[in-house]
């Protein structure tokens, strides 16, 4: 981040645009920061628009010394290092999540798979990289039915533990899951949580800008 500049980014990754809930969520979330910080960058990553997986060409790629990498290689991890460059360079990520057969939509594994990219065949819980400076995480969680927490939710401790291990220190949870239950009071719920997650995300960034 440099002086009273913040790039925020945004990644969707309900396969819904029409109708999307978490888009709705993430809209309310973006614009709320951008107010509060209003020389911040957004950047905007919809994972419909296709995220490549893990493929053994890929792993070898990945592998090999970058020196030595191929054009072919090169190009096989151009999206690998634009995703992780991307994740890098965001001093808070907002990632609107619906909750996909109790766990996180497809496409966001891959993100995550093509993000973690240096984790090649060794990852472990303590490869986490120290984080140089604070990073903001705002996650929106959306369901029908299934609630965050409970025994049959398998996204929201992942997204806690895989955005720390990226590289986000100060991680948030919006929960707006069980909509099937009460919709209108559940996203009343997530709307104020919200404001005030974003006032205070906001307040870090500009007391950091001004240290
Ligand atoms: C493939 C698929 C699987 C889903 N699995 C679940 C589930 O396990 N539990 C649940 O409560 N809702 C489930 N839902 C409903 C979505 O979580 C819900 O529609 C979504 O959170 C709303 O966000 P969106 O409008 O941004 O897509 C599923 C939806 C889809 C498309």
């Amino acid at each position: 981040m440099s002086v009273n500049h913040q790039t925020i980014l945004r990644v969707d990754s309900s396969m819904r645009h029409g109708g999307s809930i978490s888009r709705l969520l993430a809209d309310a979330t973006v614009s709320e920061l951008h107010k509060n910080l209003p020389n911040s960058t957004v950047l905007l990553r919809d994972l419909t628009a296709g995220v490549g997986h893990v493929s053994s060409a890929w792993r070898e790629a990945r592998i090999e010394a970058p020196k030595s990498r191929s054009a072919e290689d090169r190009a096989l991890l151009a999206q690998s290092e634009a995703l992780g460059a991307e994740a890098e360079s965001a001093d808070i990520i907002v990632l609107a999540v619906p909750i996909y057969n109790f766990s996180i939509p497809a496409a966001l594994k891959a993100w995550v798979d093509m993000v973690c990219r240096k984790n090649v065949d060794g990852a472990t819980a303590q490869t986490k990289p120290s984080p140089k400076k604070p990073k903001h995480a705002i996650i929106l969680l959306t369901s029908n039915h299934t609630l965050a927490g409970a025994n049959d939710d398998f996204a929201s401790e992942f997204l806690k533990f895989i955005l720390i291990f990226i590289g986000f220190t100060e991680i948030n949870v919006v929960d707006a899951t069980g909509l099937a239950n009460d919709k209108a009071s559940v996203l009343a719920n997530a709307h104020d949580k919200i404001l005030s997650i974003c006032q205070t995300v906001a307040s870090h960034e500009i007391y950091a800008a001004a240290e």
